[in-house]
């Protein structure tokens, strides 16, 4: 009789694909549709995935329920599901996700007392937590960065935070592709801690580039605008065409998103490393 091996923790899922060279793609879902469009994708891809909703869309479809379905989706998924809470702006629906079964959780903001509780928290959970470094901002660029390398050690100490999310050069909310990565900047940030990095504002980012950042520290990459748009055109398309029935125009927009989320799992390495 074979026994299963235990599930790798959700750390460890992505610190290998840092010491892998490649890339959890990190899609942002709001409802059903979306979410089941994530987790399809990976699927089809073999490839471990990290389905997150983000305190705006817990706004929208409520903490808990999102977290059911998140729950639920990962229960039955043949590939590693990772339940991530995105840009929390307070520490208490932070722990209210953790408490409600997500695996990690990012928070927004740089109070090391507030960043710390709220990483231990996460530890004793079995969790992890991502702390937000650097800014991405949204549109313009204004985002201050920081090259010192005893105060990134000093963030890492302060914070007990598993992943480093770093300002690399994108934007959030864009859509269309004019980023440029500093490589230069993540070689130099990967060579000062194995943490894994994440890039937020990935939509912003042409997919040869983000391939390139993950083979160079960049273990999970943030992707909602790009999506979000596949999603909607389908659903356009399939409006326009006369679908009336949520069934058939949301499925609509379920198919084009996975679709596009199997070309970013593809990009950043992920095929295969279920
Ligand atoms: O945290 C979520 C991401 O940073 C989404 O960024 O909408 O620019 O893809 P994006
Ligand atoms: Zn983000």
């Amino acid at each position: 009789m074979t026994v299963a091996a235990p599930a790798a923790s959700a750390a460890a899922v992505i610190r290998a694909a840092r010491a892998g060279g490649y890339a959890l793609a990190a899609f942002n879902a709001v409802n059903l549709e979306t979410a089941q469009a994530v987790v399809r994708a990976a699927e089809a891809q073999s490839a471990p995935v990290i389905l997150q909703f983000s305190q705006n869309a817990a706004r929208h479809g409520g903490l808990a329920n999102l977290a059911a379905l998140g729950r639920s989706l990962k229960a039955e998924a043949s590939v590693p599901v990772l339940l991530h809470f995105d840009h929390a702006e307070d520490e208490a629906v932070a722990l209210q996700a953790l408490k409600l079964g997500f695996d990690g959780v990012m928070l927004e903001g740089d109070n090391p007392v507030t960043l710390r509780r709220l990483a231990d928290a996460a530890h004793d959970a079995g969790g992890y937590f991502e702390a937000e470094y650097e800014v991405v901002v949204k549109g313009e660029r204004s985002g201050e960065r920081h090259d010192d390398p005893a105060q990134l050690a000093q963030f890492i100490q302060s914070s007990h935070c598993d992943l480093l999310a770093v300002d690399l050069g994108s934007a959030h909310k864009q859509e269309s592709k004019n980023a440029r990565l500093d490589f230069g900047r993540l070689e130099r940030l990967a060579d000062l801690t194995s943490l894994p990095l994440v890039l937020h504002g990935a939509s912003s980012v042409p997919l040869d580039e983000l391939a390139r950042a993950a083979m160079l520290g960049v273990a999970k990459v943030n992707l909602a605008t790009d999506l979000t748009a596949a999603f909607t055109r389908a659903v356009q398309r399939a409006l326009d065409a006369g679908a009336r029935d949520p069934r058939q125009y949301l499925g609509a927009g379920r198919g084009a998103m996975g679709a596009r989320a199997e070309e970013y799992i593809r990009a950043l390495g992920g095929a295969g490393q279920a």
